[in-house]
């Protein structure tokens, strides 16, 4: 909604309090999450079921008083629409069966989409029927290489060799994919704007993976080519763009990616991003989830440090990741706490 202190600050507007949410706010640190993740066998299914993912979308927001709720899904939806095996096996991680540079991909599969991914829209549509006007709603999707290396390697990786090798050996079919994949994301976004998402969100966790030469290519270009698409196609919702661990590229992909707002990984260091990015470009991030989860005093001042640093800049607090399954619930009190009593009015 256009009055809420987060879109207020994606549209260039120092607000007089810093919003705050949490990457992966929704999520096993929250014993009402676990309570209802446990009545749901298959992880997909429970992405799918509207009711449960509206319940746990808004766990957070009712407990912790956040700015935005952040629909409950996965990145992994968009291969999984695309009838690619994927299962989320407790414990491992995500499986999925891995693509070939011969695998034949399927274009008709990219109309299904609207319909294969429907009941996310339905959840969308129902929380924000439950959101107060001062809450927004955020829908997301992963960037296409952050996804395209689930498909390549069929799972997490650590070094991305296969999807690496891919780029330098199979040039042409790998812009293919991105091209394929980029079509899905842009349906999957636009599907959650119209169910009434008011910000939308391209994490691109594993961009650090990508080569520097490449990454015009294989970052910067298709996250621009989504963003232009969604306007030609009348969507105003600010985008945040997350292209984790790209260090130093953050000014080019700030400058050339078209995207209303960065979202930065704790590796970055805030005063250099306070000092490089245009003045007013809105920035979120970029507390260390694992500061968050040891808590005290080292972590008061981590935050004190991040909302100085953006001090005269449009800022939304977050952390530089996802929240880790271990992380105490008081410390999250204590960091939200922490982020409203600052009074950084300019
Ligand atoms: O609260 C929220 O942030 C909303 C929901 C959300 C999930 N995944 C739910 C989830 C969001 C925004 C994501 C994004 C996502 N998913 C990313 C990008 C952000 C990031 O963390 O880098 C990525 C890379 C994925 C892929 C994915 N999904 C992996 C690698 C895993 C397994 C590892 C893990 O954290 O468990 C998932 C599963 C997943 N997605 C869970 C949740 C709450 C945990 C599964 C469970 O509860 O059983």
């Amino acid at each position: 909604m256009a009055s809420s202190l987060i879109v207020k600050t994606l549209t260039g507007t120092k607000t007089s309090n810093t919003p705050i949410w949490m990457m992966r706010q929704a999520g096993r640190y929250l014993p009402e999450y676990r309570a209802v993740r446990e009545s749901q066998d298959s992880f997909i299914s429970f992405c799918l079921n509207s009711e449960k993912a509206s319940e746990v979308t808004l766990q957070p927001i009712n407990r912790f008083g956040f700015d935005a709720a952040i629909v409950f899904s996965d990145i992994l939806m968009v291969p999984w629409a695309l009838a690619r095996e994927v299962i989320f096996i407790p414990g491992t991680g995500p499986k999925l069966k891995p693509l070939s540079p011969e695998t034949k991909l399927d274009k008709k599969l990219l109309d299904q989409i609207e319909d294969r991914l429907a009941p996310i829209s339905t959840t969308l549509k129902f929380v924000r029927s439950r959101l107060t006007d001062d809450r927004a709603l955020i829908g997301f999707a992963g960037a296409p290489w952050t996804v395209i290396t689930y498909m390549i390697e069929g799972g997490s990786s650590r070094d991305f060799v296969k999807s690496r090798q891919w780029l330098w050996s199979h040039p042409k079919e790998f812009e293919i994919l991105l091209d394929y994949i980029s079509q899905a994301t842009i349906s999957f976004l636009a599907l959650q704007a119209q169910a009434g998402a008011d910000i939308l969100m391209l994490f691109d966790s594993w961009a650090n993976a990508v080569p520097a030469e490449k990454r015009e290519k294989i970052t910067i270009a298709p996250t621009r080519h989504i963003v232009k698409t969604l306007r030609q196609q009348g969507y105003k919702q600010p985008i945040i763009g997350f292209p984790k661990g790209i260090g130093e590229g953050i000014i080019a992909y700030v400058e050339e990616a078209e995207i209303d707002a960065l979202a930065i990984d704790h590796m970055t260091d805030p005063r250099w991003v306070d000092k490089v990015l245009p003045k007013k470009f809105p920035v979120q991030g970029n507390l260390d989830p694992l500061s968050l989860l040891a808590g005290g005093s080292e972590m008061l001042n981590s935050i004190d440090y991040i909302l100085d640093s953006f001090r005269d800049r449009p800022h939304i607090f977050n952390l530089g990741h996802g929240v880790t399954p271990p992380t105490p619930i008081s410390n999250v009190e204590q960091m939200v706490q922490r982020v409203r009593k600052s009074d950084n009015v300019i």
